[in-house]
């Protein structure tokens, strides 16, 4: 009893002891101007110090990704910081890997700007843009997951690759938060961005976007991501997803038939039952024009009432090793649980698909 009160004192005093600095610092310490010099000399900026780096980009429309609102507790917002961060923090430690650390990637939203700092962003990020638009459908797939169009009004288009996603502003008791959804609307389809949203009870940005109505405006800043299609037509494409995972999974496909009539291409989709499949006719007639096409749907927890089912039973990675024969070359997409990215991941392997040609997003 003694052991735990005074652990819950010495918590306690930690806790005040770091409030009272933090506000110390804010009252007493005055940074003044210190520059911020990114991709040397490409885009200098003189700011106020003592605001975080990424509070301090995002005032000056540098949209890096974040996914927390800048809790430290997403691990989105790494940036590579060449002089002026200060030591890694504690709270940084657990998302960065030993060679991120030896690299000098840092978690923007824990760096606090307090001399002249030196970083690094992929010219990809310097294009990021913050958009506003009108919500123009919004219909359910499932139980559980909607479609929802945006129109575009300012800027009117988006340039994109696929499998990219955008970070969408909704409002919160805190204050606006930003939450990543992949786009499935396909690269030419300039003036619109179109979602597939999964509602997590009680989540935030999932309930924003399940209650938004067409007529409403919307802001997002994007595109972003990391996903690049190889440009050779003679390699094919594997696209594995789950729930609303077949965000980019759509996004992909339609781009792809749109350049390459006649590539190859695999979809795979993994469902729990058949109250979790959608698109699955919209697939089904493009398969009829795209012969190179094949869908493959599959249910982990078929019921009852499913009985009616003759396609693909269990988990989606053995659908994968079933279907695809080994040495061709290819490319694979996979979006989803990390359960199913870890399966699907190591099988495409043993068919010998490197871990360079396999892009993934975890959700
Ligand atoms: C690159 C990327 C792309 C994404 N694309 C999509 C997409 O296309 N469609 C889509 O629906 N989502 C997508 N997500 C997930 C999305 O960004 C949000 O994390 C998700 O909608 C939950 O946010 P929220 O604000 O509703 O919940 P929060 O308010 O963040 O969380 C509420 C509670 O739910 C828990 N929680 C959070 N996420 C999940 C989850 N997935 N399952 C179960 N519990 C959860 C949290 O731990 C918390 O306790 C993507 C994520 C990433 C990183
Ligand atoms: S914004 Fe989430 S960890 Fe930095």
């Amino acid at each position: 009893m003694i052991y735990l009160l005074s652990v819950i004192s010495f918590a306690g005093l930690t806790v005040a002891l770091a409030a009272m600095l933090m506000v110390a610092e804010r009252l007493l310490i005055n940074y003044g101007i210190c520059k911020l010099d990114i991709n040397a000399g490409e885009k200098p900026l003189e700011l106020d110090g003592g605001q975080t780096l990424l509070a301090s980009l995002y005032a000056n429309e540098l949209f890096i990704p974040s996914a927390c609102g800048g809790k430290g507790s997403c691990g989105h917002c790494k940036i590579t910081i060449t002089s002026g961060g200060g030591p890694v923090l504690p709270t940084e430690t657990p998302y960065l890997t030993r060679k991120e650390i030896r690299s000098n990637v840092r978690l923007a939203c824990q760096v606090k700007i307090r001399e002249d700092i030196y970083v690094r962003i992929p010219s990809d990020l310097l294009n990021v843009r913050m958009y506003s638009a009108t919500v123009e459908s919004s219909v359910d797939l499932t139980y559980d997951i909607k479609e929802i169009v945006f129109r575009l009004d300012d800027p009117a288009e988006i340039s994109q690759r696929p499998g990219q996603y955008v970070q969408v502003q909704a409002p919160s008791p805190d204050g606006p938060v930003f939450r990543a959804y992949s786009i499935s609307s396909p690269a030419y389809e300039e003036n619109i961005v179109q979602l597939c949203v999964r509602l997590v009870p009680g989540g935030i940005g999932s309930t924003y976007l399940h209650t938004i109505k067409p007529g409403d405006t919307v802001s997002f800043t994007g595109p972003y991501g990391e996903f690049w299609l190889n440009e050779d037509p003679a390699v094919e494409i594997v696209c594995v997803g789950g729930g609303a995972g077949m965000a980019p999974m759509r996004n992909i496909i339609y781009t792809l038939y749109d350049r390459w009539p006649d590539r190859v291409c695999w979809l795979f989709f993994g469902c729990r039952t058949t109250r979790d499949i959608f698109y699955l006719k919209e697939f089904e007639e493009l398969a009829k024009k795209r012969p190179n096409f094949h869908v493959v749907y599959a249910l982990s927890d078929e019921l009852a009432e499913d009985e009616e089912w003759n396609g693909e039973t269990g988990f989606i990675h053995l659908s994968v090793d079933k279907c695809l024969e080994a040495g061709v070359r290819r490319q694979a997409f996979l979006c989803g649980p990390p359960l199913m990215i870890e399966a699907v991941t190591r099988v495409l392997e043993e068919k010998g698909i490197s871990n360079e040609d396999i892009f993934y997003d975890e959700f």
